[in-house]
C-alpha cells in the first residue's frame, strides 16, 4: 500500500518539470496535481438553483423563479435558500420579490446586492426593479431584505448583468423591461446605472439610468452581457457577436473591439461561458478573456423555425485585452464538444473547468406564444454535455482541452443551471430547470426541474493539503500580512491566489476573478508575507477567498474582505433624485399573462 503511494508520488513528481516547462503562456508558477477526479450527488437545494453564490466560508445562497417548489416559507411557496456546503441541507429564505432572471453582485461592505426580476407572481411582489440585500452571517438568522420605497432600480431590468466597481459600488446593465424569449427593440432596456446611485455623467443622469449605444447595436441577442472589471478601470462588455472597452467613470465607449469570430453568438439565448485568466504579477496583470459556445443560429429567426436538435458552437475565442492583443484579434479554439449554456469555472490552480451546457439549441423554455421545433417537453435544448472539460490557458495550443480522468455526470445541466467552485476547492453543480413552473422527477418528463447537489473534486482534493492560519478580515491596498503555513513536504512552487467566485446565473459569473498576490516564502517555509492586491481596479473592494497554492494543491480558501470593508458611497442628492422621478412597481398589480 505504502509502496504504491510512493510510486504515485514519485510519478507525481515526475510530471511536475514537464507541465512546468511547458508554462510559456505567461499566466504564472504551474504544476498541475495529475490524476482521477471524483464526482459525488448528495444533497438537494430546496428551491431550484437557477441563481447561486457562494457568500461564506460555509454556506451559498440560492435563487429561484417564483414557481411551485415544495418547500415553503412563512406560509407561502419558497423561492430563496441558504445552501449549508457542509451538511448539504439548505434553510429557507423570503424574498419579497420575484427573483426569475436576477442578477448580483457583492458590495464593498460584504452585502450581497440583488438586482431586477421578474413581474410574474403567483405569490410576493413584482421583481423588476428590485434591489434586494442580503449581509452573510454566521448564525443562520439572516435573510434578504427589501424595501422598493427607499431602495430600487431606476427602470425594470429582466436579464441584466452587474459588476463590482473599483469604488465598491456596483453597475447594472441592460437587460428587458419584461420577460420573453429574446430581446427586442420594444422591450430592450439599453441602459446603466448604479447601486448605490450615482451622479456623475452630467445632472440629468443624477442617480437615473444612462444610455448605452451598445445595447442597442447589439439586439437581439443581448441579455446577461459578459462583463469583465480591467485592471485599468474600465470595463470589457460582450453581447451578441460584438465586445467593447467601456469607461463607467466617463460614459464613454473607449474602444469598439473586434466581432466574435465566425459568427457565434454569445449572450441569452445563445448563451455561452466566459472568463477572465488569472491576474498575476508575472503576466503584468495583463487581461485575457475566453469567451466558449454559444450559437450561430439567427437572432431574427422565429423561435418556431428554431430547432432543439440544431447543434450549438464548440468554439472558444480568447483575446488578450492590450492594444497589442486587440491588433492580433480573438484566437478561436474548438472544445471537444458543442456546448450552449455552460458554465466556466476558474480554479485556484490557474485551470478553466468547462462543466454543464446542452450540445443543441438554445436557452428557454416553452412559454404561451413561444415554443421552437423539437423541443423536449418545455426544453429549448437538448443532448446535455455530461463531460467536463478542463483548459489550461498556459499549456501550448492544440493540448489545451482534456477531460482525461473526469468522471461525466448522468444529470442533465441546461437552461437555469450553474456551478460555482466552493472555498475548500471542489465544484458545486446545481440546478436545471427548462420549464415554466416545477415540473416534477418522474418517467415522463425528461428534463424535470433538478434539485439534486453534484460535487467534482480535482485530483488536488485527494492530496496532502497545504493550510495556513493569520488572514486579517480585511486586507487593504498593498497591505503587507504575514500567515502561518503548513506546507505538504516537497512543496516547491508556492503561491498566494485571491479569487472572487463570482455570482452564477445563466453561464454569465459576475464577478469571477482570479488575482495572484505579490508573496514570499521565509527560508524556514513556515511564514509567507503576502502584500494585499495593488489597486482597486485589479480586485475591487469587497469579499475575496485566499488559497495558498502549493505544486497546484490549494489549501481552504479562507474569506476576506478586501478594502476596507466600508460601504460604498452614497450620494444622497442622487437617491433623492431616483426617488423623485422613479415610482415602486411592486406595489402596482402585476401583469401575471403567464398561468403559473
Ligand atoms: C516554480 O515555478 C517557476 C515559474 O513560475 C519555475 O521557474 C520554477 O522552476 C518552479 N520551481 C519548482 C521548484 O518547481
Ligand atoms: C418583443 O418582446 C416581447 C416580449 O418577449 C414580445 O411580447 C413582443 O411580441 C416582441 N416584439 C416583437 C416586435 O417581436
Ligand atoms: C409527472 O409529472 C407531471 C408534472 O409534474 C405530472 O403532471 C404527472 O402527473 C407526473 N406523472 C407521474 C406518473 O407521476
Ligand atoms: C476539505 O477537503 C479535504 C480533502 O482534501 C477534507 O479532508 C476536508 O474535510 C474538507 N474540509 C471541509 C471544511 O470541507
Ligand atoms: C453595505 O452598504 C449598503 C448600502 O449602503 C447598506 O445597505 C448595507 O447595510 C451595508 N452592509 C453592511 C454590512 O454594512
Ligand atoms: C419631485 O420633485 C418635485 C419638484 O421638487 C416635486 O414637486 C414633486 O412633488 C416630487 N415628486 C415626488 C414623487 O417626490
Amino acid at each position: 500500500m505504502y509502496q504504491i503511494r510512493l510510486r504515485a508520488l514519485s510519478t507525481f513528481l515526475l510530471l511536475v518539470p514537464l507541465a512546468l516547462a511547458s508554462d510559456h503562456g505567461g499566466v504564472g508558477s504551474r504544476a498541475f496535481v495529475t490524476g482521477s477526479w471524483s464526482l459525488v450527488q448528495q444533497g438537494t437545494t430546496g428551491v431550484s438553483a437557477m441563481q447561486l453564490v457562494v457568500v461564506s466560508e460555509t454556506s451559498a445562497v440560492i435563487l429561484d423563479k417564483v414557481e411551485h417548489n415544495p418547500l415553503m416559507v412563512d406560509g407561502h411557496i419558497a423561492w430563496g435558500a441558504e445552501l449549508n456546503i457542509n451538511t448539504r441541507t439548505v434553510r429557507v429564505l423570503n424574498p419579497t420579490s420575484n427573483t426569475w432572471c436576477a442578477t448580483g453582485s457583492f458590495i464593498g461592505n460584504g452585502t450581497l446586492v440583488s438586482t431586477g426580476g421578474n413581474p410574474i407572481v403567483i405569490t410576493g411582489a413584482n421583481g423588476l426593479q428590485a434591489v434586494r440585500l442580503f449581509t452573510p452571517c454566521s448564525d443562520e438568522t439572516c435573510d434578504i431584505l427589501e424595501d422598493p420605497t427607499r431602495i430600487r432600480l431606476t427602470s425594470p431590468r429582466w436579464y441584466p448583468s452587474s459588476a463590482r466597481l473599483s469604488d465598491g459600488s456596483i453597475i447594472i446593465i441592460g437587460g428587458s423591461m419584461i420577460g420573453g424569449f429574446i430581446n427586442n427593440a420594444s422591450v430592450n432596456n439599453p441602459t446603466y446605472e448604479f447601486f448605490p446611485p450615482k451622479n456623475i455623467n452630467g445632472r440629468c443622469f443624477n442617480g437615473l439610468q444612462i444610455p448605452m449605444q451598445f445595447l442597442q447595436d447589439t439586439l437581439n441577442a443581448n441579455q446577461f452581457p459578459i462583463v469583465e472589471q480591467l485592471p485599468d478601470d474600465t470595463l470589457f462588455i460582450a453581447a451578441n457577436q460584438q465586445a467593447m472597452i467601456f469607461d463607467w467613470k466617463t460614459n464613454t465607449e473607449v474602444l469598439r473591439l473586434p466581432n466574435i469570430p465566425n459568427g457565434v453568438r454569445v449572450t441569452s439565448p445563445f448563451s455561452a461561458g466566459s472568463v477572465l485568466f488569472p491576474l498575476t504579477p508575472e503576466n503584468n496583470y495583463t487581461p485575457e478573456v475566453m469567451i466558449c459556445g454559444g450559437s450561430t443560429i439567427s437572432d431574427t429567426q422565429a423561435s418556431n423555425t428554431i430547432s432543439a436538435e440544431t447543434p450549438a458552437s464548440a468554439q472558444c475565442s480568447r483575446m488578450v485585452l492590450t492594444a497589442k492583443g486587440i491588433a492580433a484579434g480573438w484566437s478561436v479554439e474548438t472544445m471537444p464538444v458543442p456546448r450552449i449554456m455552460t458554465d466556466l469555472i476558474l480554479l485556484p490552480d490557474g485551470r478553466v473547468l468547462i462543466v454543464n451546457g446542452a450540445q443543441t439549441g438554445v436557452a428557454g423554455f416553452v412559454i404561451p406564444g413561444v415554443e421552437v421545433l423539437h423541443e423536449v417537453g418545455n426544453s429549448f435544448a437538448d443532448n446535455p454535455a455530461f463531460t467536463p472539460v478542463i483548459y489550461d490557458p498556459s499549456a501550448a495550443a492544440g493540448s489545451r482541452f482534456s477531460s482525461g480522468g473526469i468522471p461525466a455526470s448522468t444529470i442533465a445541466r441546461m437552461y437555469h443551471s450553474t456551478a460555482t467552485l466552493t472555498p475548500n476547492g471542489t465544484i458545486m453543480l446545481a440546478g436545471s430547470n427548462p420549464n415554466t413552473d416545477f415540473t416534477e422527477m418522474n418517467s415522463t418528463i425528461k428534463y424535470p426541474t433538478e434539485y439534486r447537489l453534484e460535487f467534482l473534486s480535482p485530483p488536488y482534493m485527494s492530496q496532502a493539503r497545504p493550510a495556513y492560519t493569520g488572514l486579517p478580515v480585511t486586507v487593504d491596498y498593498g497591505s503587507v500580512f504575514r500567515l502561518s503555513i503548513t506546507l505538504p513536504s516537497e512543496a516547491k512552487n508556492v503561491s498566494v491566489v485571491l479569487m472572487d467566485f463570482g455570482f452564477a446565473t445563466h453561464g454569465v459569473h459576475m464577478d469571477q476573478r482570479s488575482v495572484k498576490l505579490v508573496s514570499e516564502l521565509s527560508p524556514s517555509k513556515e511564514t509567507i508575507t503576502v502584500t494585499g492586491p495593488p489597486t482597486p481596479a485589479l480586485y475591487s473592494p469587497g469579499p475575496a477567498f485566499l488559497f495558498v497554492v502549493a505544486n497546484g494543491i490549494p489549501s481552504f480558501g479562507h474569506r476576506t474582505i478586501i478594502g476596507t470593508g466600508a460601504s460604498p458611497p452614497v450620494d444622497e442628492g442622487a437617491i433623492a433624485n431616483m426617488l423623485n422621478k422613479t415610482s415602486d412597481p411592486s406595489a402596482e398589480a402585476s401583469p401575471s399573462t403567464w398561468s403559473t
